[in-house]
């Protein structure tokens, strides 16, 4: 199974950096990370796995919010240059590892994290079997994911997923139950991703074994929504959803 390393592509890794430099008005910054560490909740002197780290910003987060160790793990080499140079701390590792090869790991962990990664790999339920078997007894997985409502629709250009009817923008929902594969426009042609419908994010953890805890839809407060109007979209339709599930 040949993977897509699509932030190895210069062109694609310069114009996501740029996109992440504009701290603290990003969705990231302003809606998913927040919404993220709240169901991570305390991590004092937990070892922690991160699939798809990145530039490494939640591991530091995670080490200064208490965490043992953190291992993060990432395909692209060109996001774990800049995590060694920008988030480097002791007792973090970063490391070029796939997701898909984490059972090659030969220690536990009490939390694995991940997010927005995940929609980026084929094989969900194998994952998830495999975050398992890498967990110490009630050790918790959370992460968040492309919405399945913000991903379902087959089209090349997701800033497109909308129609307008009396001047009311109505997202679409077409192929939801279709999942698999989109190749779509993000910075550059051809990006992959996964789509996979609610039932299926849920019943691959159920499957693996796990007890699911919460789930989360992403949402913009009107706080948000006063520091960045564009996200008033993002207060109706779910653009992410996060789940926390244990062993
Ligand atoms: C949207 S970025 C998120 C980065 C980081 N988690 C953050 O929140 O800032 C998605 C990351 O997933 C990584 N990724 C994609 N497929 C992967 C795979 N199969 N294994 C590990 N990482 C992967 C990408 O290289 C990229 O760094």
């Amino acid at each position: 199974m040949k993977e897509q390393n699509i932030y190895d592509n210069e062109d694609f890794f310069e114009s996501y950096q740029k996109l992440r430099q504009n701290k603290g008005l990003t969705a990231n910054d302003l809606i998913e990370t927040p919404q993220l560490f709240e169901l991570i909740g305390n991590v004092k002197d937990k070892e922690v796995l991160d699939l798809g780290c990145g530039t490494g910003y939640n591991d530091r987060k995670l080490m200064e919010k208490g965490a043992r160790s953190v291992l993060g793990i990432d395909l692209s080499t060109k996001m774990i240059e800049v995590a060694n140079k920008e988030n480097s701390l002791d007792n973090i590792e970063y490391k070029v590892m796939s997701m898909n090869d984490i059972n090659k790991i030969n220690r536990k962990f009490d939390l694995v994290v991940s997010s927005l990664a995940i929609h980026y790999i084929e094989n969900y339920d194998s994952l998830c079997k495999k975050v398992y078997n890498l967990l110490n007894d009630n050790g918790e997985f959370i992460f968040s994911c492309g919405h399945p409502m913000d991903s379902a629709p087959i089209l090349n250009d997701y800033s497109d997923n909308f129609v307008i009817i009396n001047d009311k923008k109505y997202f679409l929902l077409s192929d939801y139950n279709n999942e698999g594969k989109r190749i779509s426009h993000w910075f550059v042609d051809g990006v992959e991703t996964y789509h996979r419908n609610m039932s299926h994010l849920v019943n691959g953890l159920i499957n693996a074994g796990f007890k699911l805890e919460k789930m989360v839809e992403s949402y913009a407060t009107d706080e948000i929504i006063k520091i960045k109007p564009k996200y008033k979209d993002q207060r109706e339709h779910s653009y992410y959803v996060y789940f926390k599930a244990k062993k």
